[in-house]
């Protein structure tokens, strides 16, 4: 019996190999090999980013995101589940975005974070900070796209809203609607139905401004496929709701006798290459912060005190050549003799 499970679970190993469907975020399966079964991982265009706010463009054009359907999201029970990458929410197609260049229908939410006492775990970071978590709400194109299937496999096919996630001193009761039910879905492939609640909650207040950029699914297969939208304004959760995300779940499933906790899913920030961020709002000399601003003052003054110095001297050691010059001619023109005669002195 306990063979044949062995069996089972060594065949389809190898089955989810074969299709290129096993990948984590550490080891031979690691985030650095995913490109060799899916090729879209080592394109240009991919996601997370580290988003440099010195090199990011305003386009005041770019309008607040609008969610409907967001807060009253029907009847219909909302699915948890973990599918042994993360915990994932299914929404219903009565959840949609206006604000994007067209109209992106909700598919699912997930989680990205860390390991207990670390910083890290957001995928997205901001001039090199991570976060603690992030959470990403999927859409598709539903005005070009019959279904999720098939805009995943075209250009214009996704949207994710990217909210980062940092620590506060008091819950964030919306966040409980999906923590709390964690420990009914510990394992792999284990799903629980939620009843529906305000999605709307979860975002952060200021929904105008944001980072948008052009990039990819951050797990395999990695399409390149989503515009992103990354909120300015984090989201807090409390401490010991964060442990909860952090320590309540294992990717492995109920039967494995070695139990992997399931922490740390976060894929590494990638290139921008050509790319350009863009941003809803100025981000201009605000990106600086006052220790930044304090160090460029003193040092263009510094560095002008420097070039009027080194003029300063510079002029005053050529006057003083030429004085010396002027001298030296008088001097030897009027006493040649006296010179020469100190000179052969012994
Ligand atoms: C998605 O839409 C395509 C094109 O209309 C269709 O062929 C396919 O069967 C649909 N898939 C699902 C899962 O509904
Ligand atoms: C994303 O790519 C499309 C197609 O190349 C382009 O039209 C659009 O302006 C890009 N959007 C951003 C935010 O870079």
């Amino acid at each position: 019996m306990l063979l044949t499970l062995i069996l089972l679970q060594g065949f389809s190993h190898a089955l989810a190999a074969n299709h290129g469907s096993h990948w984590t975020y550490k080891g031979p399966h690691g985030q650095v090999h995913w490109s060799d079964d899916h090729l879209d991982c080592g394109g240009q265009a991919q996601s997370p980013i580290d988003i440099q706010t010195k090199s990011v463009r305003h386009n005041p054009a770019l309008p607040p995101i609008e969610p409907q359907g967001y807060r009253s999201p029907g009847d219909g029970a909302f699915t948890l589940l973990n599918n042994g990458h993360t915990v994932e929410m299914s929404l219903p197609p009565s959840m949609f975005l206006r604000g994007l260049p067209q109209t992106y229908v909700a598919v699912q939410l997930h989680f990205h974070w860390g390991s207990r006492g670390q910083a890290s775990g957001s995928e997205h970071q901001v001039n090199g900070e991570t976060f603690p978590a992030e959470l990403h709400i999927v859409h598709y194109n539903s005005e070009s796209y019959a279904n999720v299937s098939e805009a995943k496999q075209r250009v214009d096919g996704l949207a994710v809203l990217g909210i980062l996630i940092e620590v506060g001193n008091v819950a964030n009761p919306a966040y409980d609607n999906i923590l709390d039910r964690l420990k009914n879905i510990q394992y792999a492939g284990q799903k629980i139905s939620i009843p529906p609640f305000d999605v709307h909650e979860l975002l952060p207040g200021q929904l105008g401004h944001y980072f948008r950029y052009n990039g990819s699914l951050t797990t395999p297969p990695c399409s390149q496929n989503v515009l992103w939208t990354v909120f300015r304004q984090r989201v807090r959760i409390s401490a010991s709701q964060l442990e909860r995300l952090q320590g309540g779940l294992y990717s492995t499933k109920v039967a494995n006798s070695l139990p992997v906790p399931l922490v740390d899913n976060y894929r590494a920030p990638q290139l921008l290459n050509q790319r350009v961020v863009f941003s809803s709002f100025p981000v201009g000399p605000s990106a600086y912060s006052a220790g930044e601003i304090v160090a460029i003052v003193f040092g263009t003054l510094f560095g002008c005190l420097s070039i009027f110095l080194t003029v300063h001297f510079v002029v005053k050691r050529i006057r003083m050549k030429r004085i010396r010059e002027q001298k030296d001619v008088v001097f030897k023109s009027s006493s040649r003799r006296a010179v020469s005669g100190n000179s052969h002195r012994p």
